[in-house]
């Protein structure tokens, strides 16, 4: 997609159709805008009043723009810029399905329409004409019967900051590289596969990577990642991603990913309602990706790394077993209560060597637990983390770029009782009332003190039922502006 700047002269412009964000104000006393008489007749017929959610397609006839979509933002005093990046998605999609290769929109009447974000109306277009038009359709063949074949290539607005839209872009890029690898079923993509992809992103890229096999983990005491890949015959893998800018980084930050290609739940079988979409249980592996894409694609002054912890969680008879007894890298044992609390165990050994890097922050992302979808919701990630400067910084991040996260608690007395397994240095999974908490203090064993760390259990929102906004159906690649952001402000 490309956005760009337009001159204001119509010679310059073969487009066909204007995307108009209104909010209901903007009806009454309309500015100097394409197709404002149109609107107008529309707004005295109460026929379109710029109501939040509403939208409009106005065919207009002569020459020049024939489609007008006016999308509706509601009240000014209501108006974010969360609101106008889903908007302008939303009109954006519509407008490439109904045929409109170049879509003209205007920005200026939108000049003060959010405050709350600290990010220019030119950024959040960048990252709205960057996520709209994917859909995950690669295995379809006939693509159309859902939609009409997506036609927009390009966004022109005259008050654009360019810079601005190609920052955005990239914010949006990195996401759909996260939601394309995501959406990939378990046939498609293992742990090898999984690193496959990042060994060949990394040679585009100009990153580092390596990876470790199951003989290499093995010597390297990853005793928890290769207990939850036993049952499958796709091996475990460790995923190491770096990227080191040129000059000296301002931080080390690594950034550490559940990659579970495909959650069965292992002995303890998940339901069969629960089993689907588990294919998106390596979604906190691939934000990882993506944001690393971001970091050297916007060349951040900021030094990342990425641990993806690969396995596929399958029942076999070289599964790992209910009461067995696994070594983590850190030496401490773990008492295997439920194979299908999988992800904190892949977790521990990577977080371990997370810290051995000695870094400023760790942070990980993880579809960790049902609990936690089961008390934020699906559009809400939690965000635990004891140390209250990092959760200021990354709230912010998310207000910032629209991705809803909602900061938990990180320990309890209570909860950490619960912990105690009779025969080992700790259970893996516990009672099942606070199991995103008791997932976090299990987490918070395998980090060293010291190290400002933060955990976000994507769980729920990883997976989208249906189109909204930004977001297409599938994997939602969430979280990842929002870390992206934290890394670019780092590096500011
Ligand atoms: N991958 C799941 C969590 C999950 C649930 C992700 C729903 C996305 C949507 C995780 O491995 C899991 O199975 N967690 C168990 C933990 C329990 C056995 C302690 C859960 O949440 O039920
Ligand atoms: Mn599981
Ligand atoms: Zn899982």
């Amino acid at each position: 997609m490309d956005i760009l700047k337009y001159s204001g002269r119509t010679d310059e412009w073969k487009g066909s159709a204007a995307l108009l964000l209104l909010r209901e104000e903007d009806c009454a006393a309309l500015p100097d805008l394409p197709g404002a008489e149109a609107v107008r007749e529309l707004a005295e017929r109460k026929d379109f009043l710029g109501r939040k959610g509403t939208s409009l397609r106005v065919p207009l006839f002569g020459a020049g723009i024939r489609n007008l979509y006016l999308m509706g933002l509601g009240k000014a005093e209501d108006c974010s810029a969360a609101l106008v990046r889903d908007t302008l998605a939303w009109g954006l999609r519509l407008a490439g399905r109904q045929r409109s290769e170049s879509v003209l929109v205007p920005l200026d009447h939108l000049k003060d329409a959010f405050k709350d974000s600290g990010l220019s109306l030119s950024a959040v277009l960048g990252e709205a004409a960057g996520l709209c038009s994917y859909v995950f359709d690669k295995y379809k063949e006939k693509k159309e019967d859902e939609h009409e074949p997506f036609a927009l290539k390009e966004v022109v607005s005259c008050s654009l900051e360019e810079e601005e839209a190609r920052q955005g872009q990239t914010f949006a890029e990195a996401q759909i590289a996260a939601r394309a690898l995501a959406n990939e079923p378990g046939c498609a993509i293992s742990p090898a596969g999984l690193a496959e992809s990042a060994v060949a992103l990394a040679g585009e890229l100009g990153l580092d990577c390596e990876v470790w096999d199951e003989e290499r983990l093995k010597q390297e005491r990853m005793g928890a990642l290769l207990a939850v890949g036993s049952g499958s015959v796709n091996p475990p893998r460790l995923i190491h991603l770096t990227w080191k800018p040129g000059g000296t980084a301002k931080k080390k930050i690594v950034l550490v990913g559940k990659g579970i290609t495909f959650d069965s739940g292992g002995l303890n079988i998940k339901p069969s309602s629960f089993m689907t979409t588990m294919k998106g249980d390596k979604s906190g592996a691939c934000a990882v990706i993506g944001i690393l894409q971001g970091a050297a694609k916007l060349g951040l002054d900021v030094e990342v790394h990425g641990l993806l912890a690969a396995a596929e969680n399958m029942p076999s008879g070289s599964s790992y077993r209910p009461d067995d007894i696994v070594r983590a890298r850190n030496g401490k044992t773990i008492e295997i209560d439920n194979t299908d609390a999988e992800g904190r165990l892949v977790l521990a050994d990577a977080l371990c060597l997370a810290s051995e890097l000695k870094p400023d922050v760790i942070i990980d992302m993880a579809t960790l637990t049902g609990a936690c979808s089961v008390a934020l919701g699906k559009w809400r990630a939690g965000l635990f983390t004891r140390d209250d400067a990092l959760a200021d910084a990354l709230l912010s991040s998310s207000r910032r770029r629209g991705e809803a996260f909602w900061r938990m608690p990180a320990e309890d007395e209570h909860i950490e009782e619960s912990l105690k397994s009779p025969f080992a240095d700790m259970v893996n999974s516990g009672p099942r009332y606070g199991g995103a908490i008791f997932a976090t203090i299990f987490l918070s064993r395998f980090v060293e003190k010291g190290i400002p760390w933060a955990h976000l259990d994507i769980a729920g929102v990883d997976f989208m039922d249906k189109e909204w906004g930004v977001y297409s159906r599938g994997a939602s690649g969430f979280g990842v502006r929002t870390c992206l952001d934290y890394l670019k402000g780092l590096s500011a």
